[in-house]
């Protein structure tokens, strides 16, 4: 099959801080082995970065570690198209155009907007109430403001993916309202204008069960703001010394006594890491009551190590060969513009910018 042919994959990432694990098992390992079935396209999102405002340098370096991690983990820049958003400045002419056709009311329900504007303003309260929070907007004093670019961060989601023509997203539950939004901008376009321009992507499970990778804090999903991460780039010692830490209980009392949450959670992360033999060697031990935690712990340290440590050597290597990364973005931003310039140019002429010269 051509290139042209594969149904086209994208996925983003937004550009705040590193990859954990979790974002390895649940979404980086998948990429890596779908990537000669699909056209694939991912990108580090740096424009959807800046809704919250963060430090310029940090910017950038987490930009350049994450395009760091993506290779070290084993995208191909020469199979999948690797770039970053800011790299293709029709996604932002698109953005422009796409806010057209998008209501301010259906942003402001959408979940993450309203999270991220109580954050903005203050507020704690997470009550459902929205005419409280577009009271809250509207009324906020002028030291308070929600910017513009959090209330549109779904049109430039959707312009990543529409701009592509993508069909199938990866994306996790916390973005699937996003999606869904894509989706009908993407129908609104089309029927406005009575065109096909852009496809109604889906979201891609890739088959398989999903992966949830839990934390070390005894809670839910591993996830950077709840400080309960492995990174990819942690070294051995911090990385021992997390797991050593990791949250567990007493211990059985009773032969197969029911398994706390957060000693699941370290089983769980064996059974992503270790080999069948060793977990059921530490299951057994659970289930008979001569477990010791701390072996236990030693033991997936180390497994987890084996993982990653050769990643993080490669990470370390390619974010010292500024030359390399330079070549990779490059030729990433001009197979993304490609493709980003064409629709955006038949989404001009749909809407009626034409040139006189
Ligand atoms: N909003 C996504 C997140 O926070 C990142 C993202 C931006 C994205 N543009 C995208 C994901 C396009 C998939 C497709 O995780």
């Amino acid at each position: 099959m051509t290139k042209d042919k594969k149904e086209i994959v994208l996925s983003g990432i937004r550009a705040t801080g590193n990859l954990h694990l979790g974002n390895y098992y649940g979404a980086l390992r998948k990429f890596v082995a779908v990537q000669d079935d699909y056209d694939c396209n991912f990108f580090i999102a740096d424009l959807h970065a800046l809704t919250t405002n963060p430090d310029p340098q940090q910017l950038h370096a987490n930009v350049k570690n994450i395009i760091a991690e993506y290779l070290a983990a084993g995208l191909d820049p020469e199979k999948s198209t690797l770039f970053i958003q800011s790299d293709v400045p029709e996604v932002s002419q698109l953005y422009l155009l796409l806010n057209m056709h998008v209501g301010i009311g259906e942003l402001m329900r959408t979940a993450s907007f309203k999270d991220k504007a109580r954050k903005q303003l203050g507020i704690k309260t997470d009550n459902d109430n929205d005419g409280d929070i577009e009271k809250e907007i509207i009324g906020a004093d002028s030291n308070k403001r929600v910017n513009a670019g959090l209330l549109t961060y779904p049109t430039l989601m959707a312009v990543d993916i529409l701009i592509q023509k993508a069909n199938k997203v990866p994306v996790g539950k916390d973005q699937e309202q996003h999606l869904e939004l894509t989706r009908r901008f993407a129908r609104r376009f089309n029927s406005f204008y009575g065109v096909e321009l852009f496809p109604e992507p889906t979201n891609f499970d890739f088959g398989g069960a999903p992966v949830k990778v839990p934390g070390l804090d005894g809670s839910g999903k591993m996830g950077k703001s709840e400080g309960n991460c492995i990174y990819l780039i942690d070294d051995e010692k911090t990385l021992r010394k997390k797991v050593m830490r990791a949250v567990t209980d007493e211990g059985p009392k009773v032969p197969n006594q029911p398994i706390s949450q957060p000693v699941q959670n370290l089983f769980t992360l064996m059974e992503l890491t270790s080999s069948p033999e060793v977990v059921k060697q530490f299951r057994d031990a659970y289930a008979d009551c001569s477990i010791r935690y701390g072996d236990l712990k030693k033991q997936l340290a180390e497994d987890i190590l084996k993982i990653t440590l050769p990643i993080r050597e490669r990470i370390l290597e390619i974010q010292n060969d500024e030359a390399y990364l330079g070549r990779v973005v490059k030729l990433g931003a001009e197979k993304a513009r490609e493709r980003a310039a064409k629709t955006l140019q038949e989404a001009r002429e749909i809407m009626g910018i034409r040139k006189f010269y």
